[in-house]
């Protein structure tokens, strides 16, 4: 396919927001060598090659993904881990133009590892604030459950977190997928709710039972916003109800080593015109083909043949789907319509 480069400058230039990206998917397979070799750790691979290989065999499906994943993630240990993978990630966020960045972490998985929650935040706080100084990227985080570990522990994390509550601005749930896993973590969400975080859940595609978990997170655990949730392109009822609150989604349209392009462009296409509020996001950007937002957005547009228009509206709709404050997000949104106006691209 040849490549548009006017197109491309277009994309790689635009001030962009990110609302799903996990600072764990982010440890390049050097980074992988680099910490598996500072922390003593018995790391099964030896070599960028070996790491890239392995990445290349994963299994398909969100286990598959998760199992390699976990392994990678087991390389970070100390609040200097924390500090250094954040604040290498919010220059590449800087690279790629995006300003304002909201970052899952995985706080329960560091914490049965014995690195306390307290490290965990301060590395990656630290990292967040310096790169607002040094970067001119913002950032805020959200902490996520891990759906397969108990309702207890997840308890445990607000707790933990407690000290951070003005730091931490939202509560999301991530990892493996149980059958009804939102009806577990209902009294969670609920707590959550009155300590004032805002709420997300992760509902990952081609799972059982996904468009239930949809509905129930919606109804049940009350979210804001769905972390993926493109299943709901299988119901029209969903559909309509997904437009009607204005509900965010945050898609995430990866692209494994074996894949042609990135996945689910057909699920986000028709999501995207019958109205919901689609954005595009990396996920794990050191796990996948994509990478980072630059070069997905690139893929993106290259796979369903969008207008600047139409890449200015997926950027709009995380600008206007962030958790910032009104003040905070007009000002972004000011900032990308002066851009698409300096193009020519009416909105
Ligand atoms: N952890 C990191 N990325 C994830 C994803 N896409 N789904 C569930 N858990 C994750
Ligand atoms: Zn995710």
């Amino acid at each position: 396919m040849t490549i548009n480069q006017d197109m491309k400058t277009f994309i790689e230039n635009m001030p962009k927001a990110e609302l799903h990206l996990h600072i764990e998917g982010t440890l390049s397979p050097q980074t992988l060598l680099t910490l598996s070799e500072r922390n003593n750790i018995d790391f099964p691979y030896q070599s960028v090659e070996a790491i890239e290989a392995a990445l290349a065999n994963r299994p398909a499906g969100l286990d598959g993904f998760l199992d390699h994943h976990y392994i990678a993630v087991s390389t970070m240990k100390t609040e200097a881990d924390f500090y250094d993978v954040t604040l290498d990630l919010l220059k590449t966020c800087q690279q790629n133009n995006i300003v304002y960045i909201e970052l899952f972490f995985d706080p329960q998985f560091h914490t049965s590892r014995g690195i306390s929650f307290d490290d965990q935040f301060s590395g990656i706080s630290r990292a967040c604030e310096q790169s607002r100084l040094q970067f001119g990227v913002q950032s805020n985080l959200i902490m996520c459950i891990n759906r397969e570990r108990p309702v207890e522990s997840a308890f445990e994390m607000l707790e933990q977190a407690r000290p951070y509550r003005d730091q931490i601005i939202g509560l999301g749930m991530d990892s493996y997928e149980e059958l009804n896993f939102p009806l577990k973590f209902k009294e969670v969400f609920q707590q959550a709710k009155k300590d004032g975080y805002r709420l997300t859940s992760h509902c990952d595609v081609d799972v059982p039972n996904s468009l239930n978990h949809i509905w129930d997170c919606l109804n049940v655990l009350e979210v804001e916003r769905v972390d993926h949730g493109l299943m709901a392109v299988d119901d029209p009822k969903l559909i309509e109800e997904l437009v009607a609150r204005n509900m965010t989604l945050t898609a995430c349209p990866v692209r494994r080593p074996t894949d042609p392009g990135p996945q689910d462009l057909d699920r986000i296409k028709t999501l995207f015109e019958q109205g919901v509020k689609v954005t595009i996001n990396t996920d794990d950007p050191a796990e996948f083909e994509t990478g980072y937002l630059s070069n997905m957005l690139v893929e993106v547009q290259e796979g369903s043949q969008y207008s600047k228009k139409e890449m200015v509206k997926f950027v709009m709709n995380a600008f206007t789907g962030s958790w910032l404050s009104d003040t905070a997000k007009q000002k972004y949104v000011d900032q990308l319509q002066e851009y698409a106006a300096s193009h020519q691209v009416q909105l």
